[in-house]
């Protein structure tokens, strides 16, 4: 991890705008969309930005802006997506296992859908003949940095299964749909290339049946980042020209050149993210020093979810003698940030910040213990923006109705 921190820069935001704050750097998101574009050298690929990993909507405008589409999850993400001024067209919607309602509003909006269940595909041909579809597979391959992120193992819930592909052939000479795309996504935070070589293998093989009505690839996300000091990332000028090559070779087995497209969620939006804290207390006794900071699973969710390790680093006092410590939030459960951590020095009213807050952080933050979830700024060219301004109370009562009865 070779990440600069704007430690100074920080801190007077922390000031401005109270804390717990996430804060993003759109130069770090700039600079990964760049990384990711000039690894691969293909006639045509886009980037469809998984806006699961953080959808606020300057965010999602300003990745659209460097020329990204977006891929949606939920109706309330193509909502986000269109609300940013994201055109329907660059906009992809890739559920798992939801109500046909959900599929009808995508395609009312002009949204391409991704299936991957024989459901989906014959209420399609019902309700909307001709659809332009995307189906997801399923490589049946084990990746991703945690078992909970491994969704392109055999069996998982994601994908069309190896042992569906005869019937969903069949069942589209069958139906009118149109089946434009193949897709899958094999977990999150992959290093590892040799899985993904063999998944897209796979997939490959799975795109030559629907090789004359297809025009795009969709390799997904996954893309693995450096969280600790030591990690490493994906090696995506080796990756980008091996896949290259091989997708190259596969538009000349088919005679014609279609889209590559990737859905990076995590790689984007990762390490543009900092989640700022103020230490409550520290306390001396016991085997290890213990931080208490203002903030805790609830507004971020992957230490306690995925064991995941997310670097702290005390901005009050960044020179300070090196101690160890456990960084823990302020719910009512064990809500561990890090055991045994060494920072440095640290003292009651520092604030924490803690790194690669950008993706799967307010996304999946929660009011949980009836805590208002932070406010977010996003640092552009130098300029600070408040692009969401903190949850209050009163927030959390507006949909109570039982606020006024009696
Ligand atoms: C379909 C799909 N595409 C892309 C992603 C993005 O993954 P990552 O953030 O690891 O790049 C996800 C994440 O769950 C996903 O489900």
């Amino acid at each position: 991890m070779t990440t600069t921190i704007p430690t100074e820069n920080l801190l007077s935001l922390a000031q401005t705008y109270g804390l717990p704050l996430f804060v993003y750097d759109t130069k770090v998101i700039d600079g990964q969309i760049q990384k990711l574009r000039s690894a691969f050298d293909v006639p045509r690929l886009e980037i469809r930005y998984a806006s699961k990993a953080q959808n606020t909507i300057s965010i999602l405008r300003h990745i659209y802006n460097q020329g990204c589409g977006i891929d949606t999850v939920s109706p309330g993400e193509i909502v986000m997506a269109l609300k940013a001024g994201i055109p329907s067209s660059v906009i992809s919607f890739t559920p798992s296992g939801v109500i046909t309602d959900e599929y009808a509003f995508a395609i009312e909006h002009g949204v391409h859908v991704h299936a991957d269940q024989p459901y989906i595909l014959e209420w399609l041909d019902q309700h909307y003949p001709g659809t332009a579809v995307t189906l997801r597979f399923n490589p049946a391959i084990r990746a991703g940095g945690h078992t909970k992120l491994q969704v392109g193992a055999d069996g998982s819930k994601f994908g069309i299964l190896s042992s569906q592909v005869k019937n969903i052939i069949s069942l589209t000479k069958k139906l009118s749909l149109k089946i434009t795309g193949v897709h899958m996504h094999l977990g999150s935070d992959i290093s590892d290339s040799a899985s993904f070589d063999e998944a897209y293998e796979y997939l490959l093989s799975v795109a030559q049946i629907w090789a004359d009505t297809i025009d795009h690839v969709d390799l997904g996300g996954g893309f693995k980042i450096p969280y600790h000091p030591d990690d490493h990332s994906i090696d995506m000028i080796s990756f980008g020209a091996r896949v290259s090559e091989r997708f190259n070779r596969f538009c000349a087995d088919i005679g014609r050149e279609i889209t590559l497209v990737f859905e990076p969620g995590k790689f984007l939006l990762s390490a543009a993210g900092y989640l700022l804290m103020e230490v409550t207390n520290v306390r001396t006794e016991g085997s290890v020093p213990m931080v208490y900071v203002q903030s805790g699973f609830n507004h971020f969710l992957r230490p306690m979810n995925y064991g995941a390790y997310h670097h702290l680093i005390n901005i009050s006092n960044t020179n300070g003698e090196i101690q160890f410590y456990d960084v823990v939030g302020y719910l009512c459960e064990t809500d561990t940030f890090a055991l045994n951590r060494p920072i440095s020095e640290i003292h009651q009213g520092d604030v924490l910040c803690l790194l690669n807050a950008g993706a799967y952080g307010y996304s999946m933050a929660s009011t949980y213990n009836g805590r208002p979830r932070p406010a977010e700024v996003m640092i552009n060219d130098g300029q600070a923006t408040l692009i969401r301004r903190a949850e209050t109370i009163d927030d959390l009562l507006r949909t109570d109705l039982g606020v006024n009865s009696e």
